[in-house]
């Protein structure tokens, strides 16, 4: 089973994502990494230039190939939840853990970053509540949620790889 992490922007998912695949030895990729490989462009340019619909369509076709994998450990950029078919082919072979942050903790590590569309706007803070109130239901039906907010992407990875559950459905074991 692959072992697939979401959570909004900021979450920590690709950090924390690599530092996991690393301890357990598996491959790791990014959605947003291979989508814009895939694109040749970066995601800001991607939707400037052909909207977010755009973007979303490519995100599924990625997010489709990704399920090909068995065990690797997949980071899906934020709003890989509004599509319900995404959650669907992901569940298929991969348990998807949802990294949670408050608003605040959010908007405090991502202020100084400018690789985000949605959030280059007047009042980011205001529009990460918005988006996080918007996405509550769909992130509510990840299969395991972690608090990320006090913690270093070290120390949540650590809390990832210490939950046994997610360990043995991802066929994980002490042993191997
Ligand atoms: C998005 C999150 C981004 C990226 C795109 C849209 C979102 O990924 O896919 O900017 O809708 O939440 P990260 O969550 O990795 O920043």
């Amino acid at each position: 089973m692959n072992l697939v992490l979401t959570g909004f922007m900021g979450s920590g998912k690709s950090t924390v994502g690599k530092i996991i695949a690393e301890k357990l030895g598996r491959e790791y990729c990014d959605t947003d990494e291979l989508i814009e490989k895939t694109a040749g462009m970066q995601i800001n340019d991607i939707f400037k230039e052909r909207g977010e619909a755009a973007f979303r369509l490519l995100e599924s076709e990625i997010v489709k190939s990704v399920c090909e994998k068995s065990s690797a450990v997949i980071s899906c950029g934020g709003g890989v939840v509004l599509n319900s078919q995404n959650i669907e082919n992901l569940s298929k072979n991969g348990v998807i853990v949802y990294l949670y942050a408050s608003p605040e903790q959010i908007y405090e590590r991502i202020k100084n970053e400018g690789h985000r569309p949605l959030l280059k706007c007047a009042d980011p803070l205001n529009e990460i509540k918005r988006l996080l109130e918007q996405r509550r239901e769909a992130y509510s039906n990840c299969d395991f949620s972690f608090d990320t907010g006090g913690l270093s992407a070290g120390e949540a990875a650590e809390k990832i790889l210490e939950n046994n559950e997610i360990m043995k459905l991802i066929g994980k074991t002490k042993n191997n």
